[in-house]
């Protein structure tokens, strides 16, 4: 027998629904809320999204399973004036600044506020005013805005098992900060940036530089080069009124050349080189195993994929990918045995960046300027990585600035280009084109994929089929899949999410699982889902990873070794003879591990 409520008068069929929020949703409600947030656990804070049942008690959706037979109303003028009350309540504490705000127009305590047509605030100021914490290179802490709904405590502790930020004091004291009231960038912090992504205000914000960047652009001496990672092309346009998915790359190169950038580049070329770099290292490894197995000498390659752990057993290690700084520094300062296991390869945005600065080097010289580099990212932590010392080569770094997604946007904003009527255009000569393996970088799974269509003898459909279906695409966030290369079965784990890559690690160190190549991408979904991207629901999310594979699809170069500028990046390009000074890299902090 179905099961159903009654909402306001009409009848909701519901089946794996866990709260009453989710079956009020399907009917196309939107209940208030504040502190719920679909992919964590349920908080119950804020109590925004009451509703009121049969016998006049108000009730929490979020924290409410639903009941067969259930009746209940969503806007009853009790409800309104409850709502308006809490509102009014948390509006006396906060900074109201609205106008000078990060958030403005993108904030939903704001968005609350103009929705139940709040225009008195009847309580006397409480504000606290609290100092500012920016010593992150990623994000900012801005205490004096939060309104303790802890979503950014639940997912930095059971998304990303970090734990960086917590609860501390009580009543009117509390604050969301790091242990001790230590600065972020004391702590355990990986710059993910997901704790500002779901901030529904602008306590948590991104760092941002794009008016350094406009800056640069209007210095003549300057030569402002930009290169575009793969997500954003599904996500930017969202901010201009086109549907989640939708592939705009062709329109971010018109309006980033309308704005005066001096060349524009797709990081899809940069991720081929990744691929390149990163098969090589795979195929490497593979062999070294199979020799290990058969009981022949190891010569050569980068480390033996086993060591000890504490009891004296063999652990057998993956090689884990590299792109994501923010695993990267996860691995770092939480799980540094696994260092020596993580590729050498350079990131697709930092080895795109070394190859701009030397092409242009001879040309700086000869006309008397200097190449700036610009990385338009989806992701905050490429903002920490692009000031990684490992990243500056003669005191200057391979990416000067990283803006993201957002700041993209207000800068087309701001110079007013109708982002929507613009003609798409192409990326500038020589790195002109890239191939369909690296656009997929952008969602979880993708640089697996990639690699595979690399490794894989046979070139062909058929193959590319093979690798699709293996079972790496999809939103889990714990994928596993083998593929046959050379004869052998090779297994292939795919994690988006540290708290899942961290629940992987003790799993191979266990020896529950054995995997030869680990993907891992801290994003929940992959890039995609990066903080420097517009918010977005899940569902949206999807539409993003959908618009990837179609624009993989619509791709003429399917493998990044059928691409030519690759092929002319090593043969007489600046590549040659220089792969491993260009393109990888050994951090300091896996020597100290
Ligand atoms: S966080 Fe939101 S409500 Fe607070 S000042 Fe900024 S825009 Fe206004
Ligand atoms: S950036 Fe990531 S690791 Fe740092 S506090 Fe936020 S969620 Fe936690
Ligand atoms: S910082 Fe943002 S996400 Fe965290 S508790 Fe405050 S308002 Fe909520
Ligand atoms: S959204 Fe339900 S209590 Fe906050």
């Amino acid at each position: 027998m179905a099961k159903y409520m009654i909402i306001d008068g009409i009848r909701a069929d519901f089946d794996q629904e866990k709260n009453i929020l989710q079956v009020i949703n399907g009917m196309g409600i939107h209940v208030p809320t504040l502190c719920y947030y679909s992919d964590l656990s349920i908080y119950g804070a804020c109590r925004m999204c009451m509703v009121e049942d049969e016998r006049g008690s108000l009730i929490a959706s979020c924290s409410t399973p639903p009941k067969h037979g259930m009746v209940i109303k969503t806007n009853t003028p009790r409800l309104q004036h409850h709502r308006r009350m809490i509102l009014e309540l948390i509006l006396a504490s906060h900074c109201r600044d609205c106008t000078v705000c990060e958030k403005n127009q993108t904030c939903r305590l704001q968005e609350l506020a103009a929705r139940l047509e709040l225009n008195d605030i009847r309580f006397p100021n409480t504000r606290k005013q609290h100092p500012i914490d920016d010593s992150s290179p990623s994000i900012i802490r801005d205490p004096s805005k939060c309104i303790l709904c802890g979503d950014c405590v639940r997912v930095c502790n059971e998304v990303q098992h970090v734990g960086a930020i917590d609860f501390a004091q009580r009543g009117s004291e509390a604050i969301v900060t790091p242990a001790f009231g230590k600065k972020l960038a004391e702590t355990d912090c990986v710059n993910c940036g997901q704790c500002a992504a779901v901030c529904p205000t602008a306590a948590i914000r991104i760092q941002t530089c794009h008016n350094s960047v406009w800056r640069e652009i209007y210095n003549p001496k300057k030569r402002v080069v930009a290169q575009i990672a793969p997500a954003v092309r599904v996500a930017i346009g969202e901010a201009f009124g086109m549907n989640p998915g939708e592939d705009s790359i062709g329109k971010v190169f018109t309006a980033m050349r309308m704005m005066g950038f001096d060349a524009v580049f797709d990081t899809c070329l940069g991720a081929d080189l990744t691929i390149m770099e990163e098969a090589k290292e795979l195929a490497e490894k593979l062999e070294r195993d199979a020799a290990a197995s058969a009981g022949q000498a190891v010569n050569g390659g980068t480390k033996d994929a086993t060591q000890d752990d504490a009891s004296g057993k063999k652990v057998s290690f993956p090689l884990f990918t590299s792109c994501c700084p923010a695993w990267i520094r996860y691995a770092e300062n939480l799980h540094p045995e696994v260092l020596p296991y993580i590729s050498t390869c350079k990131s697709p945005m930092e080895m795109f960046g070394a190859v701009i600065k030397e092409y242009y080097k001879k040309q700086d010289e000869e006309e008397g300027r200097e190449t700036v580099s610009i990385a338009v990212m989806p992701c905050v932590a490429k903002k920490m990585e692009a000031g990684r010392e490992e990243f500056i080569r003669g005191g200057v770094p391979d990416v000067d600035y990283v803006i993201t997604t957002k700041e993209l946007i207000r800068m087309i904003r701001e110079s007013g280009i109708q982002f929507d009527e613009i003609d798409p255009e192409a990326p500038d000569m020589p790195f002109s084109i890239s191939s369909g393996a690296g656009v997929i970088f952008g969602v979880t799974g993708g640089v697996t994929e990639a690699a595979l269509r690399r490794l894989v003898k046979e070139k062909n459909t058929q193959t590319l089929r093979d690798i699709k279906f293996s079972g790496i695409r999809g939103m889990e966030g714990v994928k596993a899949a083998e593929m046959e290369l050379d004869g052998r079965t090779v297994r292939i784990g795919v994690v988006s999410g540290l708290g899942n890559a961290d629940n992987l690690i003790e799993k191979i160190k266990s020896g529950e699982e054995h995997f030869d190549f680990v993907e891992v991408m801290a994003c929940p979904y992959g890039c995609i889902a990066g903080a420097g991207q517009p918010f977005c629901h899940k569902v949206d999310k999807k539409e993003r990873m959908k618009g990837m594979y179609k624009a993989d699809s619509a791709a003429s170069i399917k493998r990044s070794e059928e691409n030519p500028v690759v092929y002319n990046l090593y043969h007489g390009g600046v590549l040659e003879g220089r792969e491993h000074e260009l393109l990888h890299v050994h951090y300091k902090r896996a020597e100290k591990a």
